[in-house]
């Protein structure tokens, strides 16, 4: 099969539309078959659910080309797992976990054409969600739903590849203590846009946001979880309840341990004991590990030893790992890597 003419290694992370993406219908209780459609447009209503009081979740997660030329997604059945806890926290219906896994290799088989070739550094970009698409104007949920998936070749998260980021401690809040920061809601993230373009605007690349209740402990960045290491090379990583859980922070505790031998830890992370660490890194689908170099906290800064030209060595040693478990180079452990074609 013929690929596309893409300057694959100069891809950033952007959207281009790719030629197929599946939708399915939620009407009358209950879920249609879903097809491939052409067309990149959606119509609805103007009062739709969505558009009024923001019903909408969804996820994110990558296409590989491994070294032996398959084309590959990275344990869907988790992605399929959260976007199901996001649709009954949003009041949303469950699209079936199985019939997830089966959209997603179909919309990248139809677009095999633009999953990017393997050693160019970019991946096909898979972003299945779900809206409320019937009129609502009194505050409730839809009754009406459409669950869409489409694809887009990527190249890194954050400009620049591996160098190390600078981040700044946000005094905005990501999410409240028993509010919506473990589900993957579109509202999470329209509240992080004006933190993410006021940080910019200050020359950082990235917030850490504290825990909102006692603004004492580490939380997450607006799109990846933190993992630290210490100067004895045990990978600690924060424990909340209004983190989203990420699926590569989660593998990577797993890499950790069972494939580097390292101790691993998953605790309350104190912004107080940061000074300690001798690496940080942002970990998730999109960023794989970027790692961090310094964060500023009102002025103060604290440098990682890792310094701002490399990633740290144990950060390398994870993402190695990682990328060549999802690159095919690297035996992976069963159930991680589910072949499309
Ligand atoms: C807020 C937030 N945290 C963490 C992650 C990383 O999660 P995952 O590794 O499942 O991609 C993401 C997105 O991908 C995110 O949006």
């Amino acid at each position: 099969m013929e690929k596309k003419n893409i300057d694959w290694s100069n891809l950033g992370f952007g959207y281009i539309n790719t030629d197929m993406r599946f939708v399915s219908n939620y009407k009358n209780g209950a879920w249609d078959e879903g097809a491939l459609v052409a067309d990149p447009m959606i119509q609805m209503s103007e009062c739709a659910g969505v558009l009024q009081y923001a019903q909408t979740c969804f996820e994110g997660m990558k296409a590989y080309t491994t070294e032996d030329g398959r084309i590959v997604t990275f344990r869907p059945d988790l992605n399929a797992a959260r976007m199901e806890d996001s649709c009954k926290r949003l009041e949303m219906p469950v699209y079936p976990q199985d019939k997830f896994v089966e959209a997603v290799s179909k919309v990248v088989k139809a677009n095999q054409a633009y999953v990017p070739p393997y050693g160019s550094g970019a991946t096909l970009y898979i972003r299945p969600y779900m809206f409320g698409s019937s009129p609502v104007i009194g505050v409730k949920p839809a009754e009406e739903y459409q669950f869409r998936i489409f694809t887009t070749p990527v190249g890194p998260y954050f400009k620049g590849g591996v160098k190390p980021l600078t981040i700044r401690v946000s005094d905005f809040d990501r999410a409240a203590p028993n509010g919506t920061g473990h589900i993957k809601a579109g509202l999470n993230y329209a509240m992080s846009l004006h933190p993410i373009v006021s940080a910019h605007h200050e020359g950082y690349d990235e917030n850490m946001y504290l825990d909102p209740k006692t603004r004492t402990k580490v939380e997450e960045t607006g799109g990846a979880n933190f993992l630290f290491i210490t100067k004895d090379n045990k990978v600690v990583t924060p424990k909340s309840s209004s983190i989203l859980p990420s699926i590569t922070r989660r593998s990577l505790m797993i890499v950790a341990k069972d494939y580097l031998g390292l101790e691993v830890e998953e605790r309350e992370v104190y912004l107080d004991e940061l000074k300690d660490f001798a690496e940080c890194g942002l970990c998730g689908t999109a960023a794989v590990i970027s790692p961090v170099g310094k964060v500023v906290d009102h002025g103060k800064e604290i440098c990682f030893p890792s310094g701002m030209s490399d990633m740290g060595p144990v950060t390398k040693k994870l993402y190695d790992t990682l990328t060549g478990i999802q690159m095919g180079r690297i035996e992976a452990p069963k159930g991680w890597i589910h072949e499309i074609c």
